[in-house]
């Protein structure tokens, strides 16, 4: 249709009134049909000009923002909103022009307190900015789902985690209960302790005392609230950094590295301390699977709105069975392993908005793929060709 205006235009002079009158009527219900959509949809629309001027708001936008009394049209924009956080937020990325930005902002309309996203990217036309446009949406809703699920998800895991930590001090539990007896045994009996035994029993109680310790502690780090500080970051200079970090452990396991790190990746929201915590507690699984060395792999690569992060070996794989449970508290196949490496990446990597995928063929190697969101701004400029 609006080939057929813009044609209609071009020899407009050569139109009779009759014509131009029909050409108005036709512009101006497809403006009115615009007008009902923007007016219908339930997310706020707001435009404005190079001036930052609101030339269009949609109606849900004044049920979102709170606007000051007075006329809207023609003002700058955030001049007329009436919330500090927001106004200041839409002048400092306006005047910045050029770039998408985005903000999350808590505002309380009649006593009720509202989640709001604000995007506001430029609107380009063939090449030069017309003026920008802000999209507001309310995920109050969606923000306690998103809570409660986690909510859920921690308890479950924590019940696990729990009924695992039960599972694992019995064991040392039971060894202090046993030789505590046998010392009062040979109390009973020499109505002494000699030193030779007592001390082979306080060895054993220290050792066994030492376990528990261990356990606590790395339940406590399983389980404790992550406060990861996200910053944005080069996700390949974080890797190697690691692989520096790591290397000489690795070639002193006759473990040689490899990488193929895809160029120009954009910049990831993460914790660069975690990340590194998590991969290198699979980097750790992985030398240990190698026990006369072999070669780790490592990939980036961009796809979509996704950086895949691939960390490879050729050790001994995971069986089917095994493959199910690698991820649960305290599931160990080595005699001396805590069972919670895994279950801290799997946190890391959750608490990062990612996830991870394992592939595994036992006898010839082990994939993990750490899959972790691209931010948003930076992804798209609205491109609106006339
Ligand atoms: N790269 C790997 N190759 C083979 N097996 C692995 C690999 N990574 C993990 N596993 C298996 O998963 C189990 C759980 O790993 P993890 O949670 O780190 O605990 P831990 O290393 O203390 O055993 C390991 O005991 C091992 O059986
Ligand atoms: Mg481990």
């Amino acid at each position: 249709m609006r080939k057929f205006f813009k044609k209609a235009l071009k020899k407009i002079d050569k139109l009779s009134g009759e014509q131009v009158q029909d050409l108005l009527e036709e512009l101006t219900s497809e403006n009115e049909l615009l007008e009902i959509v923007l007016n219908s949809m339930t997310d706020g629309i707001l435009v404005t000009d190079t001036n930052n001027k609101l030339v269009f708001h949609n109606r849900r936008s004044h049920r979102l923002i709170p606007f000051s009394s007075g006329d809207l049209d023609d003002s700058i924009i955030w001049e007329v909103i009436d919330d500090d956080d927001i106004s200041k937020f839409i002048q400092k990325t306006l005047l910045n022009a050029e770039k998408v930005s985005e903000e999350e902002f808590t505002i309380k309309i009649a006593g009720i307190s509202k989640t709001l996203w604000l995007d506001i990217m430029p609107v380009v036309r063939e090449g030069s900015i017309q003026g920008s446009l802000l999209h507001v949406s309310d995920i109050t809703e969606r923000k306690k789902r998103d809570g409660r699920l986690r909510r859920a998800e921690n308890l479950a895991s924590l019940t696990t985690l729990a009924a695992g930590v039960a599972h694992e001090i019995k064991n040392p539990l039971g060894s202090i209960s046993i030789h505590i007896q046998l010392m009062q045994k040979s109390l009973k009996r020499d109505k002494q302790l000699k030193e030779e035994t007592s001390g082979k029993y306080l060895e054993i109680l220290n050792e066994e005392v030492e376990r528990l310790n261990n356990i606590i502690v790395d339940f406590l780090f399983a389980v404790r609230p992550m406060n990861p500080t996200m910053k944005k970051s080069d996700i390949n200079k974080v890797l190697t950094d690691l692989l520096e970090f790591v290397k000489y452990e690795l070639e002193e396991a006759s473990v040689t590295i490899e990488c193929e790190l895809q160029e120009d990746l954009p910049k990831l929201e993460i914790d660069e301390k975690y990340m590194k915590q998590a991969i290198l507690n699979i980097i750790k699984n992985s030398v240990a699977a190698m026990p006369e060395g072999g070669v780790m792999y490592f990939k980036t690569v961009r796809d979509g709105d996704f950086i895949h992060i691939y960390v490879c070996d050729t050790g001994t794989g995971i069986s089917e069975e095994n493959m199910a449970k690698i991820f649960e508290p305290y599931f160990t196949t080595k005699q001396f392993g805590s069972g919670l490496g895994l279950t801290v990446v799997y946190k890391i990597i959750k608490e990062h908005g990612g996830d991870i995928v394992l592939e595994s063929v036992e006898n010839q190697g082990t994939t993990f793929t750490i899959n972790l969101p691209v931010p948003q701004s930076g992804k798209r400029l609205l491109d609106w060709k006339g």
